[in-house]
């Protein structure tokens, strides 16, 4: 069985004052599974300060592949670590279509969170376009295996899988096609990795997760928890999704 894990990504919202979120959604915790927050990056360290002592964790959204040099406003894997980051995303869609990244930048980036000592949440997912045309799991081995490097070690990797057309629009999967879709990616990862690592891999949902249909997207097959968007910016949303996930 996999660890569950409820991770919100804040993108490019909030702010210091946002921080009193923080101590609502540590009052709530329960310790029934792994929470997450992955604020802007200015806030990282804020927000670990905030949450030190308590069972919430902090993450980033990027970074970039190299350790340092001549990269104008990009972030290390160590300096966010540094600044109090356990986790960094990679491969999240808005990244991929706001910055060009293709499966070979996210394998590197998901290198270097690796080789920081860090868990890399690995987003996969597939556009509109795509599931149309009936090529959705063909788009998710492709990206799978293009944006986990070669040798990753299982115990630093989460996979998010995020269909495009449900990030942001309210509109979710079936509860069918979600469970179609995890199944694939466990069965993939075991291929690659063996039953007995690819198991212990949590499996995110990722596309309008609220509280009202988290429950029954925790209750589909081989999926370990969520990454969570807009839900995740208030503690009175984002706390009920975690125990739920505690719950299931
Ligand atoms: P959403 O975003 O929950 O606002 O749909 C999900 C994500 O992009 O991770």
């Amino acid at each position: 069985m996999a660890r569950k894990l409820a991770a919100g990504n804040w993108k490019m919202n909030g702010s210091l004052a946002a921080l009193a979120e923080v101590d609502a959604l540590i009052g709530d915790l329960d310790g029934g599974c792994e929470v997450l927050l992955c604020p802007p990056a200015t806030l990282i360290a804020p927000m670990a300060a905030r949450a030190t002592g308590s069972a919430l964790m902090v993450g980033a959204q990027t970074c970039h592949p190299a350790t340092s040099g001549a990269h104008t406003g990009d972030l290390s894997a160590a300096m966010l670590a540094e600044a109090g980051a356990t986790h960094i995303i990679t491969g999240h869609s808005e990244r991929r279509t706001d910055h060009g990244e293709t499966d070979g930048d996210v394998a590197a980036q998901t290198q270097a969170v690796l080789d920081a000592g860090l868990i890399a949440i690995v987003c996969v997912g597939e556009t509109e376009a795509e599931r149309d045309a009936a090529v959705t799991l063909n788009v998710i081995s492709t990206q799978l295996a293009g944006s986990i490097p070669e040798g990753a070690a299982p115990a630093q990797i989460v996979v998010a899988y995020e269909p495009v057309w449900a990030i942001g629009t309210g509109r979710t999967p079936t509860l069918d096609q979600i469970a179609d879709v995890h199944a694939h990616i466990r069965e993939e990862l075991s291929e690659r990795l063996g039953a007995a690592q690819a198991d212990h891999i949590p499996l995110l949902y990722g596309g309008s997760v609220k509280p009202g249909n988290a429950a029954e997207i925790f209750g589909v097959q081989h999926v370990d928890g969520a990454l969570v968007g807009g839900a995740s910016l208030k503690a009175a949303d984002f706390g009920p999704i975690a125990a739920a996930l505690a719950a299931s």
